[in-house]
């Protein structure tokens, strides 16, 4: 029998949304980042001989999916030798479940590395704790990201909104939102090269050193507001502060047209603010609507420009962003 002496394990980890701050985070300015509850999944089997196998299903929406097929097994690669695996020693079976392809800014990648971790520990029948995962998966995130600030994986193992600072002491702390959070997420339809957009940021930076540092200074200043906002239950303020955000990214350079005119329909059709997500350049963005009604809205307004569109919500008491409307 071909899977005798095999061993399966399945893991997940979450894709995110980041309220404020991401690129200035991988400078050490605190970001706040929420889960969306649309894990990645994946199901790893060890079992005896030597290889390894990586599948995930068909994918959409991506012009880079080469590059993303030879990261993901170069981070596959990483993550089963850090674990102390060899595929010359295990016959090695990784198989992804995606079932957002296409929607790219989201920290899939991180969601793919922390779900890989908990599978191969599970199949290996080994127990791990969080803070193991996160580390491991880190590893395998650089390899997508080459400089990546930590905050996508913290995501991806903890599942729940934090407050993320790259080099602070504590790295992360939780976040309990004062208010529930309705969330859309809108799809520009164009692929987001996180590792291209922080290229580009370190570029700003080398070039307009004085300009950048203001910035960071600037976008220090928003994260800190914008806490106060969302543990007070502030929305209107929250809503504020994201539109100052995306300015702030609009500076950086790493928004593009598509992606204004989306922030700009949203804000029409009564969101409390909007915003790119992720690395930019294309890839997803972010707006607050005040309740379920104005999510729908938001949402339509949206998909009337072409725009594959979600509104997802995360409850008072924190926990995951579920979605709402996948249509
Ligand atoms: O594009 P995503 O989902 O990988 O998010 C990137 C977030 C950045 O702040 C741009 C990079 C980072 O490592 O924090």
């Amino acid at each position: 029998m071909e899977e005798r002496n095999a061993s399966e394990g399945i893991g997940r980890g979450f894709r995110k949304a980041i309220l404020v701050n991401e690129h200035f985070v991988v400078y050490g300015v605190p970001a706040i980042a929420v889960p969306i509850f649309s894990p990645v999944e994946v199901t790893a089997v060890v079992r005896q001989g030597a290889g390894l196998q990586v599948s995930v299903p068909a994918r959409s929406g991506g012009d880079g999916r080469a590059e993303e097929d030879r990261d993901r097994l170069e981070a596959v690669r990483r993550i089963v030798r850090t674990i102390g695996l060899s595929e010359r020693e295990r016959m090695i079976r990784i198989r992804c479940v995606d079932d957002l392809p296409g929607w790219s800014g989201l920290g899939s990648s991180a969601g793919f590395c922390v779900a890989l971790v908990r599978a191969l520990f599970m199949a290996l029948n080994r127990p791990c704790t969080d803070e193991e995962v996160n580390r491991i998966a880190y590893e395998g995130e650089k390899v997508f990201a080459a400089n990546p600030s930590g905050i996508d994986n913290t995501v991806a193992t903890y599942g729940s909104p934090l407050w993320f600072e790259r080099g602070g002491s504590p790295a992360w702390e939780w976040v309990r939102p004062g208010l529930p959070l309705w969330l859309v997420i809108g799809n520009s339809r164009m692929p987001c090269r996180t590792r291209d957009e922080v290229a580009k940021v370190a570029r700003f930076r080398r070039a307009r050193p004085d300009l950048f540092a203001g910035l960071l200074r600037d976008a220090a200043a928003l994260g800190r507001d914008a806490r106060r906002a969302l543990e007070e239950g502030d929305a209107a303020g929250l809503g504020s502060l994201m539109n100052q955000g995306h300015s702030m990214l609009k500076r950086l350079g790493v928004s593009n047209e598509r992606l204004d005119e989306m922030v700009a329909a949203c804000r029409l059709h009564g969101a409390l603010g909007a915003k790119l997500t992720g690395g930019g350049g294309g890839g997803c963005m972010l707006a607050l609507a005040a309740d379920a009604s104005s999510g729908a809205a938001v949402v339509s307004g949206l998909k009337r420009l072409g725009h594959p569109a979600i509104c997802v919500h995360l409850p008072l008491s924190g926990g995951r962003l579920r979605a709402r409307d996948t249509s």
